[in-house]
């Protein structure tokens, strides 16, 4: 009989990585594996990675280098490298980095088994193609480190928008809608074993877009998980403004179970910056968005993607950022600081020319916004009450719980007898910058 083998996998960048983790150790699990969290214990590690920006890379060049000292102590070991740096950097990872014996990019684990077989027989092995099809549809993911509340589901694979300064287009290739009945059936299910929360991920889920014998849009499949339960709350990202309709932003008003909160990444406050990004958009348009989310779903949450110091930025585009951040109000912000991608169109047509002193700075100056913003925008919620999905026990106590409401915030009050996937009326009564605070009052 053949031995099980241990799993360790480690997974850097965003959700759509951490979601391709779980398709992973799917198919691991097929195979004679087991996933462990010892590290120690592993007799292959997989590394899943990120390119987005330089320091995700560097960050995994200093991991490789501490798996190296693993393999030490144990030459048995095996290193695989997954995901869009592997994509990125292909064959040139393997001769760089002398520990990783495999490497396969987005759309090839479902050849994992094969490349295992290959690293067994003592060489190593890579497949990084893209493909305009695979969506991974009829894999279960096995759901790694769930707090058994939410969990993501994939929607669609791959972007084509090519703005100047993303890899993404790159490393994960073509843009490709899952069917939706396997999407339909992963929520289903989840419901069935207790979950309460979905979030439907891809890079730009506005531009789902299914076509068989009919067509279905992101609209019309949203409404078809929103109709799996009431009690399933369903989320969404990333949406592309570009490409946020009214007809999605009325489904959102429709039902109780869609949350009102939306990620609409502005990047730039400034017209000129947006043209050079290749975001497609202007700001006045994405401002029209902004009045029609705040008309149609009154209440909605919006958070937002900013990116300071991209080529050519001045201090008066760097201001109407700031500005733009102050009209819109965003209630949560990911924030970066320009960093120049080779093979991307930014790389090869723009200069890097904004000082790093000065992108540090205007970062900065964005950070300290977006706290006041953030802590004004909780403050307005004290005295109201929410319906909070339970999470888990908060980490400062014991005995307080956390979850969050519909608008996608942090809250914590008294643990009394609730417990995780319960929904509870919470009253707010105070808040930090980050979280809500209150007591549950009888619904
Ligand atoms: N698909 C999503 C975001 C994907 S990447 C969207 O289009 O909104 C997540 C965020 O990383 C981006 O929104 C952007 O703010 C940031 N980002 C992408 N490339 C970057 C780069 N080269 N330098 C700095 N930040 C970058
Ligand atoms: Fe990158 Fe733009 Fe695609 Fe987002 S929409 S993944 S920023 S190219
Ligand atoms: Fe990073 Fe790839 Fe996601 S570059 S942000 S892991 S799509």
């Amino acid at each position: 009989m053949t031995r099980i083998k241990n799993l360790y996998i480690e997974t850097y960048g965003c959700q759509m990585n951490f979601s391709d983790s779980e398709i992973v150790s799917s198919i691991m699990l097929e195979n004679n594996f087991r996933i462990t969290d010892v590290i120690t214990n592993a007799d292959i590690i997989f590394i899943n990675t990120c390119s987005i920006r330089d320091n995700a890379e560097q960050r995994v060049r200093k991991r490789l280098k501490e798996f190296n000292a693993q393999k030490r102590k144990n030459p048995n070991l095996k290193i695989g490298v997954l995901g869009c740096m592997a994509k990125r950097l292909k064959e040139k990872l393997l001769e760089e980095e002398i520990t990783v014996d495999l490497i396969a990019g987005p759309d090839s684990y479902r050849d994992l088994p094969k490349l295992l077989n290959t690293v067994e027989a003592g060489q190593k092995a890579a497949n990084v193609i893209l493909s305009e099809e695979e969506t991974y549809a009829n894999i279960n993911p096995v759901r790694i480190g769930s707090n058994g509340v939410s969990a993501f589901i994939s929607i669609m694979r791959g972007c084509q928008n090519y703005c100047s300064y993303c890899v993404v287009p790159y490393t994960r290739g073509k843009e490709r809608s899952r069917d939706p009945q396997s999407i339909v059936k992963e929520a289903q299910q989840l419901f069935n074993d207790g979950y309460r929360e979905v979030t439907l991920l891809g890079q730009n889920v506005n531009s789902y877009n299914w076509k068989n014998d009919d067509t279905l849009n992101f609209a019309a499949l949203l409404e078809k998980v929103a109709l799996v339960n009431p009690l399933l709350r369903v989320r969404f990202a990333t949406s592309h403004p570009k490409d946020i309709s009214d007809e999605l932003l009325k489904t959102i008003a429709k039902y109780d179970n869609i949350c009102n909160s939306i990620h609409l990444p502005v990047q730039s406050g400034s017209t000129k910056i947006l043209k050079l990004m290749n975001r497609k958009y202007s700001r006045d348009w994405y401002m029209n968005r902004i009045e029609a989310i705040k008309k149609i779903i009154p209440g909605c949450t919006i958070s937002t993607d900013i990116i300071s110091g991209f080529c050519t930025e001045t201090e008066e585009d760097h201001q109407e950022t700031l500005s733009i951040m102050k009209e819109v109000e965003y209630f949560y912000a990911f924030m970066f600081k320009y960093s120049e991608r080779p093979g991307t169109i930014a790389a090869k047509k723009l200069k890097d020319d904004v000082p790093e002193e000065t992108k540090s700075r205007r970062l900065k100056e964005i950070i300290d916004l977006q706290q006041k913003l953030s802590h004004q925008n909780n403050l307005n919620n004290v005295g109201k009450i929410f319906d909070v999905l339970v999470e888990g026990t908060s980490k400062k106590s014991d005995q307080q719980l956390f979850g969050r409401n519909s608008e996608n915030k942090v809250c914590v009050f008294p643990k009394e007898n609730f417990k995780p996937g319960d929904y509870v009326k919470v009253k707010i009564t105070k808040c930090t910058t980050a979280t809500l605070i209150g007591e549950s009052v009888d619904g």
